[in-house]
């Protein structure tokens, strides 16, 4: 090695014999700077945004430090805040904070979850939590799953993983049902799997955005009339605008009598299904093929955390398996790269075990449990005569005042929503059934009920 390159050694990289007194230095100023932010937030509002924000790029010789955490504060000063309490637009709660601690002890290891020789810890904890998981919802020995990049890859894995099952390939008669609330990224996932948007059938829903199993069995008649295959159903365990719970149980019991994969996208409610807080339909959660659960969405783990669970493991190693030529393997571990469509993935299961380490199964529930206390006290205080107001068991409402025309919903949501915004209430405006409505997602711990409160007066409710 030459004199040069030593000089640079624990500058660009941790030293493997020193003491690394560099990046202590450089993790206390960062640490340091994070806290203030969070500490800062009611300062600044949910979403700071200045248009002069500069995003200056590499240059020929690198910046100094103080430059960096100069570029590192306005950064933030810049950054959506999910700590401050009037931050309620979407599925992205404050952070967790031994999830932080995860993500920079993930970050420091750099193991890759591809393989086992890359990150032997790490994949049998990864192992071992999904099978945690898969046992909390009920599922037997042979479950198991794998962790992936947020709910679309998850639920795209799952649907890869039911077409494989079925032996359907890319057949363009092959079609997966969703109800006509499923998330929107079933679009894509069709599209990634060579399908289009007449593959992917939509199920009527109910009043209570529910899937209609009526409409459900009628849609499979008609399916086998046209002869067409069916991937899988999905059902929704708690859907994006207003929290419904698709009925899972009797869903289920139509997919064993045709032998069709059932797929839960539990995205948003499927954490739920851990703890033994009473929703309708969450016992049911083991009937299921595969589920999608996401805890990123509302316990606060760091994006990104989002597990598949499968009844069983085989079916994914048989989809994804491809013999991985370059890598050792280990009698009785599979690869990790070989179950999923990802290979490398970073060591991002430490922040979910550590959060969920810290919680407990009680802190689990005790911040799901607060969610949907707020979003009752929001129901309990928000005018019932002023509102059409769209919820489920879960902890989003979505809402419109009753006077308000469909063509009109657009310019209202977006005044209120830019209204609410100055006075440090972030909501957000989902198209939903050819109207605009707000919708509210009750899962900061740091909302109080004065907050809502607070709110209520903006909204005049
Ligand atoms: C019900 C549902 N499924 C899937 C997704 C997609 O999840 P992600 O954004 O993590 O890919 C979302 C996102 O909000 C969702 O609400």
């Amino acid at each position: 090695m030459t004199e040069d390159l030593n000089n640079k050694r624990d500058i660009y990289f941790p030293s493997y014999n020193g003491t690394n007194d560099n990046l202590i230095n450089l993790l206390n100023r960062a640490t340091q700077i994070l806290c203030e932010w969070f500490s800062k937030a009611e300062k600044y509002g949910p979403l700071p945004f200045d248009e002069n924000f500069n995003c200056i790029m590499p240059e020929d010789d690198g910046n100094s430090a103080e430059e960096l955490f100069s570029e590192i504060k306005s950064l933030l000063n810049n950054s959506f805040n999910p700590v401050h309490p009037g931050s309620l637009a979407h599925l992205d709660p404050p952070p967790l904070i031994f999830s932080i601690l995860g993500d920079l002890i993930a970050a420091g290891l750099n193991n890759n979850l591809l393989a086992y020789e890359l990150s032997p810890s790490i994949t049998l904890l990864e192992e071992s939590l999904c099978k945690w998981f898969a046992k909390k919802i009920g599922f037997n020995d042979l479950s198991g799953g794998i962790a992936a990049s947020g709910g679309t890859l998850s639920n795209l894995n799952a649907l890869i993983a039911a077409r494989h099952n079925a032996g359907l390939g890319s057949d363009p008669n092959s079609v997966l049902l969703v109800s006509e609330d499923a998330h929107s990224s079933f679009i894509k996932c069709t599209r990634i799997m060579g399908l289009d948007e007449s593959n992917l059938v939509r199920v009527k829903t109910d009043n209570k955005g529910c899937m209609d199993i009526n409409n459900l069995r009628k849609t499979l008649d008609k399916c086998s009339i046209k002869n067409k295959k069916i991937i899988a159903i999905v059902a929704t365990l708690g859907t994006t605008v207003r929290g419904a719970i698709d009925p899972i149980k009797e869903i289920s019991r139509i997919c064993q009598e045709r032998n069709i994969w059932l797929h839960i996208d539990g995205s948003i409610g499927g954490i739920f299904a851990v703890t033994s807080i009473p929703i309708e339909g969450l016992n049911s959660v083991n009937q299921a093929n595969s589920i999608t659960i996401n805890p990123q969405k509302i316990i606060g783990i760091t994006k990104t955390s989002s597990l598949l669970l499968v009844s069983d493991m085989s079916t994914l190693e048989n989809t994804f398996s491809t013999g991985l030529p370059y890598i050792s393997s280990k009698e009785n571990i599979t690869n990790r790269g070989e179950m999923g469509i990802q290979g490398s993935r970073p060591a991002e299961v430490i922040k979910l075990w550590l959060g969920l380490r810290f919680l407990g199964l009680k802190g689990i529930e005790d911040i799901l449990k607060s969610s949907i206390k707020r979003k009752d006290f929001f129901i309990k205080k928000i005018s019932k005569n002023k509102f059409e107001i769209c919820s489920g068991p879960l902890h989003i409402v979505s809402f419109i005042p009753k006077g308000v025309l469909p063509k009109d919903s657009d310019s209202w949501t977006k005044n209120k929503v830019n209204e609410l915004m100055r006075n440090n209430f972030m909501l957000s405006r989902p198209k939903f059934k050819d109207n605009y409505y707000l919708r509210v997602v009750m899962g900061n711990y740091n909302t109080s009920e004065s907050h809502i409160e607070e709110l209520l007066k903006f909204l005049d409710a």
